[in-house]
């Protein structure tokens, strides 16, 4: 079973999370929605804001429970070349939850815009394609 898990400060992350769960049919749900079920993977998302992931975001990764979730894949956007990899890995690393390699980094999004081009919603799908073969 997966799961999909977004912070989005203005709806960029949310909007990419949303079609990422349409492709993968899963709904997409804030942080503040709690995970019931165990789940084989955990699509967790967010941006980046001053350099860096929310600390809510950091904060609902230390967390989470390692009995529930198998396996993060990380997902985000940034106006730049940031992500939140980094920085969630390490704190899931700690957490003992295995981080996937794979990721979908959506970049060049600016706040409120949620300004996803063509190129890019071919990325999710693909990303999305490949996920369901996994
Ligand atoms: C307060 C603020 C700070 C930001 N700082 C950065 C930054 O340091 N590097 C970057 O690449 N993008 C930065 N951005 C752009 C966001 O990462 C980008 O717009 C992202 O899509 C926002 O995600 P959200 O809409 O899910 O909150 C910043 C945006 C905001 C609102």
């Amino acid at each position: 079973m997966d799961a999909i898990r977004f912070y989005s400060r203005t709806g960029n992350t949310e909007k990419l999370a949303n079609l990422l769960g349409e492709q993968l049919h899963v709904k997409a749900e804030s942080i503040d929605s709690p995970i019931d079920e165990p789940v084989d993977r955990l699509f967790l998302g967010g941006g980046v804001y001053n350099m860096s992931a929310d600390k809510h975001l950091k904060a609902y990764a230390a967390d989470l429970d390692p009995t529930k979730v198998k396996e993060v894949i990380l997902f985000g956007t940034s106006g730049s070349v940031f992500t939140i990899e980094r920085q969630l890995t390490k704190v899931l690393k700690k957490r003992k939850i295995p981080v996937a390699d794979e990721h979908l980094f959506l970049h060049g999004l600016m706040p409120k815009m949620g300004n996803i081009n063509g190129h890019q919603k071919q990325e999710i799908i693909d990303f999305a394609k490949g996920a369901v073969t996994q």
